[in-house]
């Protein structure tokens, strides 16, 4: 047996990162410690200002996860009870839940086979009177068609909100991802490409008016201190996890080369395998979040990778259309064939930064031998 072989091989790594960053990031708290702004202070400022930069909004407000950037949103642009948005019901619950919450009704559209983004075919069949928006999920850091999206929601006057948690430095075109739409909501969930140590989002914008909704929206509806003028949140990014996103924004580039190039060594080994590998944009840039393969005996490999204490996830194994939660709206299986099919066949390989060329040996060779 190889040392691979006797160590397995972990899905992500975040311990080793914290070990190189973790002297620049104590001095940070150190400082904020003795600054006494402990919420929404310097960092974070900062921090707003340097991620609208980098993704090319004008604006970028921080806020405490990636489900309330997507609830806010909604709330900015308007989007409440008797409204439709349409979505993928291939993703993480709380792109569905955020929709809810504000008391729209997510309409599930189906997915591309190959880039497990929304069908623009399918979205544009589900719009009707009620639609207010479209809310593509750039998932696993894979860009979504947003031409043919950006298209449908001009000719029908529609909100577009990318979920873009997944998709830190992913790019469509030459666009980086959040700055495609009316709001780009990110989460900095410690498992994300740019993750904290705890939980934090961000929202992207162009629009002052959203920008200025938003900031009230985070704190409580208040325009001025004690002035309220509607109901708000308790939603704000701290200090502390700022400061580590400033120190970690700087080393983005350099962490997405690294996803992309473990990614193309996956690539690479897997061709012609059974195993059908992610496809990349034509055009952009995947940012690689999660390496998501599909593959005909998926629940054989995923026993033989857990057997060989190699991390996977299965993501996703259910359609949000058929979770029990949304079963007064009437989904059944094959309604949504696309979706129901990749969450039998999905199945999503360790990925990180520091991932070695010989730990991605170690995970192909086991792929192979299902
Ligand atoms: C696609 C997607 N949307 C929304 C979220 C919600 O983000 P958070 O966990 O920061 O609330 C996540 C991640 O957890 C996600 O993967």
């Amino acid at each position: 047996m190889s040392d691979n072989a006797q160590q397995g091989v972990p899905y992500l790594d975040l311990k080793g990162e914290f070990e190189v960053l973790q002297a620049e990031w104590f001095a940070a708290i150190r400082e904020i410690g003795a600054g006494g702004a402990y919420i929404l202070g310097p960092n974070v400022r900062a921090f707003e200002q340097e991620a609208a930069q980098y993704v090319g909004s004008r604006h970028a407000i921080a806020v405490a996860n990636g489900t309330d950037a997507l609830v806010l949103s909604l709330r900015a642009l308007e989007i409440g009870p008797g409204d439709e948005v349409i979505t993928s019901p291939f993703t993480f619950f709380a792109t569905a839940e955020a929709i809810s919450t504000v008391g729209a009704t997510p309409v599930f559209a189906d997915i591309d086979g190959e880039s497990f983004n929304l069908d623009p075919e399918s979205v544009r069949a589900r719009i009707n009177k009620r639609t207010r928006a479209i809310l593509p999920v750039h998932i696993f850091g894979n860009p979504a068609s947003m031409t043919a999206l950006g298209a449908l929601a001009g000719t029908h006057g529609l909100a577009l909100i990318e979920d873009a948690a997944q998709a830190f430095g992913a790019r469509h075109g030459a666009d980086t991802v959040g700055s495609l739409g009316d709001a780009g909501c990110f989460s900095f969930y410690p498992t994300k490409v740019l993750g904290c140590y705890g939980d934090g989002g961000l929202i992207t914008t162009g629009s002052d008016a959203v920008r200025d909704r938003l900031l009230k929206l985070r704190n409580h509806g208040a325009s001025a201190p004690f002035t309220h003028d509607e109901l708000g949140y308790n939603s704000r990014l701290d200090e502390v996890q700022a400061a580590l996103l400033r120190i970690k924004l700087r080393q983005l580039e350099r962490d997405v080369s690294a996803r992309r190039r473990v990614a193309a060594w996956y690539d690479q080994r897997l061709a012609g395998s059974d195993a059908i590998v992610p496809v990349h944009p034509d055009e952009g840039r995947h940012a690689y979040n999660l390496y998501t393969i599909r593959h005909p005996r998926r629940d054989a490999l995923r026993a033989l990778l857990n057997e060989n204490r190699v991390g996977n996830s299965q993501c996703y194994p259910l359609g949000l259309h058929l979770q029990a939660v949304y079963r007064h709206l009437g989904y059944r299986p094959g309604d949504l064939p696309v979706v129901d099919r990749l969450c039998g066949e999905t199945l999503s390989l360790p990925i990180f930064p520091a991932m070695s060329e010989a730990q991605v040996e170690r995970v192909c060779e086991l792929v192979k031998a299902v």
